[in-house]
C-alpha cells in the first residue's frame, strides 16, 4: 500500500538545530530533521556517529539535550532496542501490558502478541523465548500502545541472518497495517534499503545524505547500495 500523500505532508517529528556534546565533544551539531507522519525512515552512520544519541533525543529520554534546538514529536512514542528489555520476573503478556491501563488492555495485549506470531505464548517467561521471539514480544509491547512514532535502535542487530529476514517482513507488515512514523537505526545498508522509504546518513554531527527509496522507480537495490556505501566512505571492492 502506498503512503497517503496528504498524510505525509504533516510532519510527525520536527527537529531544528539539535546540538549534543559530551565532555566538550560535539556529537550532534545542529541537526535539522522532519519526519513526515507515516513515513518509514532508516538512519545509517558509522559507529559512534551519534545515531543512538539522536534517537534518544527524539524519544525525549535524553535530558541533557534540554535547551538545545527545538523538537516537536507526537505524544505516543514507542522505543525498541537491540535487546528486548523484557522484565525477566514477569511473563510475556504482563510484560507487553506493562504500564498500560484500560478495561480492554489484556485483550489488546493478546491481539498484539498474535500479530507478531506469539499467540499462545502469553504465559511464557522471557527466558523461555528465543532471541527473535523476545524481539517480537518487544514489538508487541510497543504496538499495543498504538504509537504515532516508533523509534527502533538496531532492533535486529543481535539476531541471526535468517531470523533477521523474517523480522524485516514482520516489521514492514506491521508498519503497513498501523502506519506509525518509523525511525529505524541500523548499521546494515541492505536492511535500510529493504525496509525504508527514506534513508538518512548521519555524518559529522548532521544528516549528510537524505535519500528517497523509490520502490516503483528505475533504481535497483544495487544503485542505492552504491550511493549509501559511498556516503559512508566504504568501497564495495574493499576486501
Ligand atoms: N552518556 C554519554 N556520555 C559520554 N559520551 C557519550 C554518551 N552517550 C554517547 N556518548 C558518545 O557519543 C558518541 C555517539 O554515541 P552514540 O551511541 O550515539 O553512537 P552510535 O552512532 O549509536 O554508535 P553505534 O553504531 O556504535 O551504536 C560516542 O562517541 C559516544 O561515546
Ligand atoms: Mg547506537
Amino acid at each position: 500500500m502506498a503512503p497517503h500523500t496528504e498524510q505525509l505532508t504533516r510532519p510527525a517529528v520536527r527537529l531544528r538545530g539539535l546540538t549534543r556534546s559530551f565532555e566538550g565533544r560535539t556529537v550532534l551539531d545542529g541537526v535539522d530533521l522532519d519526519l513526515p507522519a507515516g513515513q518509514f525512515t532508516a538512519l545509517l552512520g558509522h559507529s559512534g556517529s551519534g545515531k543512538s544519541t539522536l534517537l534518544r533525543a527524539i524519544a525525549g529520554i535524553d535530558h541533557g539535550v534540554a535547551g538545545s534546538g527545538t523538537l516537536t514529536a507526537p505524544e505516543r512514542v514507542s522505543v525498541v532496542f537491540q535487546d528486548s528489555r523484557l522484565l525477566p520476573w514477569r511473563r510475556v503478556l504482563p510484560n507487553v501490558l506493562l504500564g498500560l491501563d484500560g478495561e480492554d488492555a489484556e485483550e489488546r495485549g493478546r491481539a498484539a502478541l498474535a500479530e507478531v506470531g506469539l499467540g499462545g505464548r502469553e504465559r511464557a517467561w522471557p527466558t523461555e523465548l528465543s532471541g527473535g521471539e523476545q524481539q517480537r514480544a518487544a514489538l508487541a509491547r510497543s504496538l499495543v500502545r498504538e504509537p504515532e512514532l516508533l523509534l527502533a535502535d538496531e532492533p535486529f542487530g543481535a539476531l541471526d541472518a535468517l531470523t533477521r529476514i523474517k523480522m524485516h517482513a514482520l516489521l514492514r507488515r506491521l508498519w503497513e497495517r498501523h502506519r506509525p512514523s518509523v525511525l529505524l537505526v541500523t548499521h546494515d545498508v541492505d536492511e535500510a534499503i529493504v525496509l525504508a522509504d527514506r534513508v538518512l546518513v548521519l555524518e559529522d554531527g548532521r544528516i549528510g545524505l537524505d535519500l528517497t527509496v523509490d520502490r516503483d522507480g528505475p533504481h535497483a537495490h544495487g544503485g542505492y547500495r552504491t550511493q549509501l556505501l559511498k556516503a559512508l566512505g566504504v568501497s564495495e571492492d574493499a576486501p
